[in-house]
């Protein structure tokens, strides 16, 4: 630890906190030491030769000498492989399981075994390596033979299956790339790096480089050359995933290796292109639910707003600058002495007054929840976890304490679904209250330790739905089933609406429960950059609601770091500034003009932007495909795409290229597209803030006064903008003809509950200068706007056919009640019917 954090650290926690933390680090080190002593590590073994391969329904089972690989098609690109021995996983993953018989074919050829679906095929050698392709493809991976060691306790006769640990080698190809694995600050490409599984408070604030984070998953996708795949290993043990190997080595031996501290290697591949894989992986770990609209607003937040007085101060600042605001956050501070469940009485008399008055503005309230209960024999919470044995225990029946915010504290046992139910119930009390949302943090979970993993000891014993196990199996699904607890909690308590939560840490499938931020980033340049790559990488895991404290967390931001930081968020699914205790106020109008203004500009336009977000968010909740995606999603088969991670797309419509340096006056962005071989639909680009067509091919550089962030819009997209029950359709014209496209589809609701929806399609074509858009509507929702305008960027149309009938423009615009079938005629052009199409 630096002086800095060790500073950091001091002023958060205090001294007598600082000590406890020490003790704790020795104790906890005393124990693991003991814990892991009593294993020991065999030697490693590959399977073996081939004894037996026999088909099973979906798939095949091949016996080797020394392992077992049972391979089971869930869909035609979708393989579930199971290497045993080793202990099964709980699927808390998973959010299918029954999947329908796929029709499957076991042939061999020479020495090898070809198991095979409609799309993909498996050849499967006599020493237990694996290749992956498509029928008749090239293939999209290629595995060596696993290798298991086995680790025996020293002194029990438990069952000792779960405790093989698996390393499994695969080649890589020349310029294969390797994506998500969750949290990681780190480049959008991982390859050349190596990740740790465990989920980890880096304690302090955290730069780029730091591994691990608080979020793990351990699945990639891969992108190459012959195409795309992704592996998902549902193991929970700490693991490793090496791809650093592939640098030093040869070329013929460039190799990833992963491994796996324990339980049974159990993983899926699915074959497809980058939307494709994020559909089957979502399909496989599930997908969130519509969060309810105003998550997807502006959140102010710090540590250190202690009274009901300072909340009410913030929302008055926001209503006296013209500033829209969704929700204020309450850190630590609202809690009676850091109890979670309970209120600071002095602090916040009357909550629930505050939340209603906050409401009747708007403004939401948003709680801290952390997992640790204080031991106190007093508090309720604790008495009730105790009593029922919802609490982690170590070996021997002894509650396995940490330090947390509130001191000493216990950590319910989340894989025990006795405990989850209880977890849930308590969240009556802060719903009562008028709290509308949930802050998940320290649920990795974190105990304050002065040195060492902070986190509780490796012995500590989890339920695991009836397998017990420790927490060296638990510890990666603590955040995961926390959120699960509190989300099937808040469903009972509150059937009417959607629950609303955001986690710190997590596993694979938690975007079912919450969305996610950042955690404690420090404040710096380098900290905003690494945004970007961080908020891709988590989309490309299956998690597309996330953000990053605007300003950092640790630090006092100049002006201008914070304004860039407040622009580039602005284009994030979580809007939200937010910082560590003991700092300087950082409301966006402290800086004073003109960051003032310019944060209200951004703050305006999100809001007005509010149906582009809510029909991207209801898309990610549909097909599982991100908000925030990398350029390459556009076109996957170009190489020169597949590294970027200075910018990223907003849906498929929009291209955001922030500014992450200090005092420039002019970046380079990369437009997909542009300069690029003709293909088939080439892109093309409007400036969001100018309306120009972007003429030039390949990188363009663009200038970057403070008040531009760089935007671009896709040709051939519509944007959706609202102001009140107004709708502002942009449609940006496609340079040439375009045969009829999707160019927005609208989703509306209610903006929360579970009540009726509607989705308008809005279809684009050109052609000879004509733009011809086709409103399509399905569900029960009426229109929520009583006037729609239709602004054109890069057409200039002489009149427009609205359902039939002409229609002056003014200028670039068209205002109308609403309509199906819309027309614009260029200037000049011959009769109608040569241009319009032709009615039935
Ligand atoms: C953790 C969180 C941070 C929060 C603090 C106090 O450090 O990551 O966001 O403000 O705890 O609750």
């Amino acid at each position: 630890m630096d002086l800095k954090k060790a500073a950091l650290a001091l002023r958060s926690i205090g001294l007598p906190a600082a000590a406890r933390t020490a003790w704790y680090a020795f104790i906890k080190d005393q124990r693991n030491r003991f814990y892991a002593a009593r294993r020991r590590t065999g030697k490693p073994v590959p399977p073996g030769a081939l004894q037996e391969a026999s088909p099973v329904s979906s798939g095949a089972r091949f016996r080797f000498a020394q392992a077992e690989l049972e391979a089971i098609f869930l869909a035609q690109d979708l393989v579930r492989l199971s290497w045993s021995p080793g202990t099964a996983p709980a699927p808390y993953a998973l959010a299918r399981q029954e999947w329908p018989p796929v029709e499957t074919q076991l042939s061999q050829k020479d020495e090898e075994y070809i198991l095979s679906s409609q799309n993909l095929e498996i050849v499967i050698s006599q020493n237990g390596s694996l290749l992956f392709r498509q029928p008749g493809g090239d293939p999209l991976r290629s595995e060596l033979p696993p290798e298991r060691q086995e680790r025996k306790l020293n002194h029990t006769s438990r069952d000792n299956a779960g405790m093989a640990a698996w390393v499994h080698n695969a080649h890589m190809q020349a310029e294969e790339c390797i994506y998500g694995l969750g949290e990681r600050a780190a480049p959008i490409n991982r390859r050349g790096g190596a990740y740790r599984m465990w989920n980890s408070d880096p304690g302090g604030s955290y730069d780029p480089g730091k591994d691990p984070l608080y979020l793990c998953i351990p699945a990639y996708l891969s992108l190459h050359r012959g195409g795309s795949c992704l592996v998902f290993y549902e193991n929970s043990y700490p693991a490793s995933f090496d791809f650093r190997s592939a640098e030093k080595n040869s070329p013929s031996a460039q190799c990833s290796t992963v491994i796996f501290e324990g339980g049974m290697l159990r993983y899926y591949f699915m074959a497809g292109a980058p939307d494709q894989l994020l559909e089957r992986y979502t399909e496989l770990t599930g997908r969130p639910s519509m969060p309810p609209r105003w998550a997807l607003g502006y959140h102010q937040s710090r540590w250190g707003y202690k009274t009901e007085a300072d909340v009410r101060r913030i929302a008055a600042g926001f209503k006296e600058h013209e500033m829209p605001l969704s929700a204020i956050h309450l850190d630590i501070d609202y809690m009676d002495g850091y109890r979670v469940f309970t209120i600071n009485q002095q602090n916040f008399p009357d909550l629930l007054g505050l939340s209603k008055d906050l409401a009747e503005q708007g403004v939401r309230l948003v709680a801290i929840v952390d997992p640790g209960v204080k031991v106190d024999t007093e508090y309720s919470v604790y008495q009730e976890g105790r009593k029922d044995g919802y609490f982690c225990n170590l070996p021997g029946g002894k509650l396995s304490l940490g330090p947390a915010w509130p001191g000493w504290s216990a950590f319910p046992d989340f894989t025990d679904p006795f405990a989850r139910h209880w977890w849930g119930e308590q969240y009556r009390k802060l719903l009562d209250l008028g709290i509308a949302g949930f802050w998940h943090d320290m649920n990795e979970p974190a105990a304050l330790a002065a040195w060492g993993d902070m986190t509780l000891p490796m012995a500590t014993q989890h339920k695991l739905e009836g397998c017990p196990g420790d927490h060296q199996q638990a510890h990666n699904l603590y955040g995961l089933l926390m959120n699960r607890a509190s989300y099937e909690g808040l469903r009972l308590l509150n059937p009417e609406q959607r629950p609303w939560i955001f986690t710190r840490s997590g596993w694979a499938g938690v975007q079912r429960y919450a969305w996610n931020w950042t955690g404690d980033t420090n404040t710096s340049w380098p900290s905003l950059r690494q945004t970007i790559p961080t908020l891709l990488g988590l989309g490309l895991s299956g998690l597309p609601f996330s953000g990053p404290d605007i300003g950092g967390f640790s630090g006092d931001p100049s002006a201008e770091l914070y304004l860039r930081w407040f622009e580039l968020s602005a284009f994030l699914p979580l809007f939200r500034t937010h910082s560590a205790t003991g700092l300087a106020d950082r409301e966006p109008w402290v800086y004073g003009e003109p960051v003032t203004s310019i944060a209200r500009e951004y703050l305006r336009l999100r809001y007005r932007l509010m149906p582009f977000f809510y029909s991207l968010a209801w898309e990610a909740c549909q097909s599982g495909c991100p908000l925030v995606r990398p350029l390459f999603w556009l076109n996957p088969a170009e190489p020169s795409l597949w590294k970027v991670d200075d910018s990223f797309l907003l849906g498929d419509a929009m291209l955001v290229a922030p500014v992450l340096e200090e005092s420039i006056t002019t970046r380079v962005v990369r437009l997909p597209g542009a300069g690029q071989p003709p293909q088939s639909d080439p892109l093309n680009w409007y400036d969001l803030w100018t309306s120009k067509l972007v003429e030039e091919n390949g990188d363009i550089v663009v200038s970057t006064p403070p008040e531009r962030t760089p935007v671009f819009v896709r040709a051939g997209a519509i944007i959706p903008m609202e102001s009140g029950r107004q709708l502002a359709l942009h449609v940006y014209a496609p340079v040439g003809d375009m045969t009829e496209t999707t160019a927005l589809r609208l989703y509306s609701d209610a903006g929360d509950g579970f009540g009726d929806w509607r989705l308008d399609t809005y279809r684009l074509s050109a052609k000879e200068g004509a733009l011809e858009i086709i409103r399509q509507s399905r569900g029960n929702y009426p229109f929520p706007y009583n006037r729609v305008t239709i602004f054109l960027h890069g057409a200039s149309p002489a009149l427009a056919v609205v359902d039939g009938k002409g229609m002056g423009l003014k200028g670039r615009r068209l205002e109308l009640e609403n309509f199906e079938r819309i027309v614009f005629i260029p200037p000049g052009s011959q009769t109608l019917s040569d241009i319009l199409p032709q009615e039935n």
